[in-house]
């Protein structure tokens, strides 16, 4: 099936020139971009995103890193793209990501792990709306 999902280079990865690496990651994989910006999220936008993990006590310290430098914000699309995104991205821990993934490779720890990816279809349209637009997707 054809998916979209919700993908985020976070401030860790714009930091580090990462941008391109997680894209050229991405396609090579078939998916495509379909959607793409330069942002910064305010602290009140980042509460909103990971309100998910309110109760969580990492939960102020993601925010706070969320919103700490610019980020990119993306729709990716292709074939089973919200688990195939995931799989790309590998486990939230770096320690625990297979060997290849983009959190093995790039990320500096279990918050800085450079990455979003949406986690299943529901969360996937929300965050699309999150940050996007209908025009803004371009098919
Ligand atoms: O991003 P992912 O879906 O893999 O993980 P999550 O469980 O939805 O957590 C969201 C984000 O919170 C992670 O990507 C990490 O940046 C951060 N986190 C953390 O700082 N400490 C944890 N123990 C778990 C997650
Ligand atoms: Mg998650």
């Amino acid at each position: 099936m054809i998916e979209r999902t919700l993908s985020l280079v976070k401030p860790d990865g714009v930091e580090q020139n990462c941008i391109g690496e997680v894209i050229r990651r991405f396609e090579a994989k078939g998916l495509r971009v379909v959607a793409l910006k330069l942002i910064r999220i305010e602290q009140k936008q980042a509460e909103a995103f990971y309100a998910v993990h309110r109760e969580r006590p990492f939960y102020r310290s993601l925010t706070a890193f969320l919103s700490s430098g610019p980020v990119v914000a993306m729709v990716i699309e292709g074939e089973g793209a919200i688990p195939l995104v995931r799989q790309i991205m590998g486990a939230t821990d770096p320690a625990k990501a297979e060997p290849g993934t983009i959190r093995r490779d790039l990320a500096t720890g279990i918050e800085r792990n450079v990455v979003h990816g949406s986690d299943g279809t529901e969360t996937a349209a929300t965050e699309i709306a999150f940050f996007f637009n209908a025009l803004e997707i371009i098919r």
